[in-house]
């Protein structure tokens, strides 16, 4: 019989998912197993249109790029208009989970189920100003909810406190509702906030400029997963 002497079983599991975006881009392989063998969960990549956000970033060559590098979870977050368009191509280059906006599609749950129907997570990203009352039809329809805590488009800003409300209503939901959902966290993760956002119920981190700017990155993710 198995005896357990610590109570760290009954912690929720957290998953940090360090944001490529605040990576060298001129090295996006190394930097991929450099998180690797710094004990990342799974990389997380942006895909921004310079419409549905006003900037641009890589595409789904670089993501091929990534997976050829790499054997970890590549979680991939599309700031774009259409994002049906987009999903046969990231599926082929190596997507482990597509995570698109409800403020771009009316076309929500065809495109969850479209995800899924491609044997990779679906995950539905929103805002810093969409109410959470917009998300909670979508629990049990996608394996993730992506709660932004910064306005899409940019690294390095800072954490909207705003946020953690709607973490917890929908941690709440989720709880009620019995479903295994990730809740995800995505913008100006760092040492303070990654307490408050695990607090609300986010079990996934997405950290960009914060990690990148430490020295030992392994350290630094062990300590963010840390309760
Ligand atoms: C912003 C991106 C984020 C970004 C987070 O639109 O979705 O993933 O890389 O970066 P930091 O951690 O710097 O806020
Ligand atoms: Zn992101």
């Amino acid at each position: 019989m198995q005896i357990f002497t610590s109570i760290s079983f009954m912690k929720p599991r957290i998953k940090v998912f360090p944001s490529l975006f605040a990576a060298d881009f001129g090295r996006l392989a190394d930097e991929a197993k450099r998180l690797e063998d710094a004990g990342a969960d799974g990389i997380h990549m942006d895909i921004m249109d310079g419409h549905f956000v006003p900037n641009l970033t890589l595409g789904p060559k670089a993501l091929a790029a990534v997976n050829r590098a790499t054997s970890l979870f590549l979680d991939v977050h599309i700031m774009v208009y259409n994002p049906f368009d987009l999903i046969e191509k990231l599926v082929e280059s190596g997507a482990d989970q597509i995570t698109f906006h409800i403020e771009a599609t009316e076309e929500v749950e065809e495109i969850l189920r479209y995800i899924r129907t491609c044997n990779v997570r679906a995950g539905l990203a929103f805002n810093p100003s969409t109410s959470s009352s917009l998300v909670m039809p979508y629990i049990g329809k996608a394996d993730t909810l992506l709660a932004m805590s910064v306005n899409p488009g940019f690294g390095g800003q800072a954490f909207i406190p705003e946020v953690l409300e709607k973490i917890e209503d929908l941690h709440q939901e989720i709880q009620v509702r019995k479903q295994d959902t990730w809740l995800e966290v995505d913008g100006g993760v760092n040492n303070t906030t990654a307490p408050m956002a695990k607090k609300a119920g986010a079990n996934v981190l997405v950290v960009g400029t914060y990690l990148f700017q430490q020295k030992d990155l392994q350290s630094t993710i062990l300590a963010l997963k840390d309760e």
